[in-house]
């Protein structure tokens, strides 16, 4: 694939009229993020030599370059120039062969029509407005039978806990859990700075299987309150 630079406008009205969020915000998320793992990693296939892979709102590419370094041959796409530019600083001092797009996750205007084993998306679906469309494109740029494997924000805690755990807030308990939409934290983390789509755990599971995806296997990596869920989906055939 070509790598080439292909931004769109993607957010308005309440949410803001940037390209992207995290544009405003990259130096910080990628500071304060340098010693996170990544929580998709728990689901990945062992064996990744020679695969083809989408790593889908790659951010500053860490994930990307673990697929690499495992011997993937990466494609990775964000909507934002600015976490996108710490990547392929990155790319240009450490030469790993990932393309790095600048591209909307819900088109698939971006890609060149050859398809992908496996595609990982980590930390990210509850950032990407439209999640049925950008399902669609998972579904679109897999090969038949191909792998998928998302982590997110565990959808089932709400915000305002009284510091007791290292609960992750992903709704405002005065809206409750079923009301889904877009909501700022206040607090100092990504959720204070960039906000979340918040959506039930049902909604996300739905969609994927709406998709054209099955589940393969499920994951909460160990907390006192889980902060992360984690899925393993393979399209049906
Ligand atoms: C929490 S960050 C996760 C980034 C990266 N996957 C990681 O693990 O660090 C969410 C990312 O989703 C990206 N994003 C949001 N909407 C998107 C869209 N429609 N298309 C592509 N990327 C998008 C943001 O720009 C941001 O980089």
């Amino acid at each position: 694939m070509r790598c080439r630079s292909v931004t769109r406008n993607v957010y308005d009205g309440e949410m803001g009229s940037e390209v992207s969020r995290y544009d405003q915000v990259a130096d910080w998320y990628v500071e304060f993020t340098r010693s996170w793992g990544s929580e998709a990693r728990t689901l990945l296939p062992e064996h990744l030599l020679g695969q083809r892979l989408l790593d889908m709102a790659c951010g500053h590419g860490a994930l990307s370059r673990v697929l690499a370094r495992s011997g993937a041959v990466v494609t990775a796409i964000d909507l934002s120039s600015s976490l996108l530019a710490h990547a392929t600083q990155k790319e240009s001092t450490d030469r790993l062969g990932i393309c790095y797009l600048c591209a909307d996750a819900t088109t698939t205007d971006w890609w060149d029509g050859n398809p992908f084993d496996g595609v990982v998306c980590n930390m990210a679906l509850m950032d990407i407005d439209d999640l049925d469309a950008a399902l669609s494109t998972v579904s679109a740029v897999l090969k038949r039978g191909g792998w998928f494997s998302f982590s997110l924000l565990h959808p089932c805690f709400p915000g305002g806990h009284d510091g007791s755990t290292d609960a992750l807030p992903s709704w405002p308990p005065d809206r409750g859990y079923s009301s889904e939409g877009w909501w700022t934290t206040g607090s100092d983390g990504v959720r204070g700075h960039v906000g979340a789509n918040h959506r039930k755990l049902s909604t996300y599971l739905n969609a994927v299987l709406q998709a054209g995806f099955d589940f393969v296997e499920f994951a909460e990596p160990a907390s006192v309150v889980p902060r992360y869920f984690t899925a393993r989906c393979r399209q049906r055939t």
